[in-house]
């Protein structure tokens, strides 16, 4: 759906065919409804905003998060290092989505990181501060 068009809730709608895309057959309609806001969101952020692109490193937080876990395989697919913040019992999860690095960000600081091309924050306040 085109931000600007509105008339989701439609039966029909008249759209220009750019904006759209097919659902892959292993994907149900629910499924396509969801995608879309979060993934676009980290779309936007990582790659037409930030400029990421493969061999950089980036820090995305909150990878086990909703933005941030899209956020975290998006990156991982363009042939970037990921580092990602979560909490000890997401770690495995978000290792599994294609994160390189896991910080603990309950027990571990991670402003001592060097040399990250790229900082992914959907969190803000402190985290945006530090
Ligand atoms: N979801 C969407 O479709 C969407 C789309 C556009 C914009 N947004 C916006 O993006 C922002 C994030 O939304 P979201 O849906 O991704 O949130 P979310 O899924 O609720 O994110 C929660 C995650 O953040 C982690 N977290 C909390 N504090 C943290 C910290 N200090 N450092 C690292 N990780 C931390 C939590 O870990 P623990 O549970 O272990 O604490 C949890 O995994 C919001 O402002 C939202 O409005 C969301």
């Amino acid at each position: 759906m085109s931000p600007g068009v509105g008339g989701a809730f439609a039966e029909r709608i008249v759209i220009d065919a750019q904006a759209l895309c097919a659902i892959p057959g292993e994907m149900s309609f629910e499924q396509a409804a969801a995608l879309p806001t979060a993934f676009g969101t980290a779309y936007q952020a990582l790659f037409e905003t930030g400029k990421l692109r493969a061999g950089q490193r980036v820090l995305i937080h909150a990878g086990a998060g909703g933005v941030g876990s899209m956020a975290v395989q998006l990156a991982h697919q363009a042939g970037v290092r990921v580092i990602a913040t979560a909490s000890a019992r997401d770690v495995e999860l978000v290792k599994s989505l294609g994160t390189d690095e896991v910080i603990d960000y309950r027990t571990q600081d991670f402003t001592a990181l060097r040399d990250i091309d790229l900082v992914f924050d959907p969190l803000g306040g402190v985290t945006l501060e530090k």
